[in-house]
């Protein structure tokens, strides 16, 4: 069995993936901090999957940990680096952690992955690497526009300096980007943990509509799109997670064409906020408590992905529907409220 090392596999996209790769047949040793996620993923993964990952709980940012385990783990053939913080938001309050735990991190793992000769690495990418679209569907080869936040700067440098590793070293990279993903493992077994208040949309429909929150604030009805709300890909995570599957195989069978290769990870389809909305209340037969409110800051109108490239080269594409995704998102917040 070849052992791949996922960092962040406790967290929300990570805990999916792992879950898809061991039922590949892959050995699975976690790196988390445990600072967005908890131990009892563990559980949720093992439940599914009948076997357990290795956990080792480690914080990137500490260089001389990172070192110690490679010393430790001489026989990992790939890494999916998940680790990171996500929130726009804090990234704008909070600048400097945003560069350092996501940059300092990348750049620690990939002096082991040059000192251990381990070349093979996927990174989670995401569709803030393009802004405001020019054009639609988005490709690959769109311009990365200047980020309108630091967290989407440090996935912008982030490809940087893989691209640039890649010129220089023996490492092979595929880079993820990711549109919106959403929803739940089938069996409620893991799903989305946001700590307080969510910033994106499904979770805080489903805590709208748990009781936790009074209302979903929806930012903007006076866009120009069809009913005048925001356009997003929507993902299944499911199908986000096995596109690391192939990506990964992909890499460990040495199929790349160029040593950094870049997809895009959505649906295709764009979808406006009112649509999900609709569709929540559609799949689980209840009234969803809304109010329209002011355009929030930093929002794009609309983007959504050209998928033909992940499509023809992976042969992945995604196959669950959004309502798929919204009634696994609404079974995973009971599951965790106790209802
Ligand atoms: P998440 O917060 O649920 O998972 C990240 C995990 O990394 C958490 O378990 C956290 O505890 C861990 N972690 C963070 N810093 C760490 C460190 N220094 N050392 C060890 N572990 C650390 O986030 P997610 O939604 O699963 O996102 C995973 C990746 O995908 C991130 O890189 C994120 O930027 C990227 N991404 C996410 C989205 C999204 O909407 N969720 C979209 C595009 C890209
Ligand atoms: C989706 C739509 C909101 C909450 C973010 C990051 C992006 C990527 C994915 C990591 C928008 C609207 C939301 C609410 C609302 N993450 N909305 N009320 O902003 O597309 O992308 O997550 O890489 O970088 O920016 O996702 O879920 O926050 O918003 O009306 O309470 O829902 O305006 O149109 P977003 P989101």
């Amino acid at each position: 069995m070849q052992k791949i090392l996922v960092t962040g596999g406790l967290g929300y996209i990570g805990s999916h993936t792992v879950v898809e790769l061991q039922n590949t047949g892959f050995e699975v040793i976690i790196i988390d901090n445990l600072s967005n996620s908890s131990l009892d993923v563990i559980e949720g993964i093992t439940n599914i999957t009948k076997s357990s990952p290795v956990f080792v709980k480690l914080d990137l940012r500490f260089k001389k940990d990172v070192e110690q385990f490679f010393d430790q783990h001489n026989d990992i053939e790939g890494i999916i680096h998940f680790a990171a913080s996500k929130s726009v938001g804090e990234s704008i309050e909070n600048p400097l952690l945003y560069y350092e735990n996501n940059l300092n991190t990348l750049i620690y793992l990939l002096k082991e992955c040059k000192k251990h000769r381990i070349n093979n690495l996927i990174f989670s990418s995401s569709c803030t690497v393009y802004g405001e679209p020019d054009s639609l569907p988005i490709t690959e080869d769109a311009p990365v526009k200047k980020a309108i936040s630091p967290y989407g700067n440090t996935k912008q440098i982030s490809e940087e300096i893989i691209s640039d590793m890649c010129s220089v070293s023996e490492l092979k990279s595929i880079s993820l980007r990711y549109f919106n993903p959403i929803g739940a493992h089938s069996s409620a077994e893991i799903g989305e943990l946001p700590i307080g208040v969510p910033q994106n949309l499904v979770p805080f429909i489903t805590q709208t509509a748990v009781g936790l929150r009074d209302y979903l604030s929806i930012f903007g009805n006076d866009y120009p799109t069809p009913d005048g709300t925001c356009i997003r890909d929507y993902i299944h995570v499911v199908d986000l997670a096995k596109a690391h599957v192939v990506a990964l195989q992909r890499l460990l069978i040495n199929k790349m064409n160029i040593p950094l290769e870049i997809f895009n990870v959505g649906t295709g389809r764009g979808c406006s906020v009112l649509e999900i909305v609709n569709a929540f209340e559609k799949v689980t037969d209840q009234k969803l408590n809304y109010k329209i409110v002011d355009r929030r800051s930093g929002d794009v109108v609309a983007v959504y992905a050209d998928i033909q490239k992940a499509n023809e080269i992976l042969g992945w594409k995604s196959e669950r529907t959004m309502e798929e995704a919204l009634s696994s998102a609404w079974k995973w917040e009971q599951k965790i409220r106790n209802l």
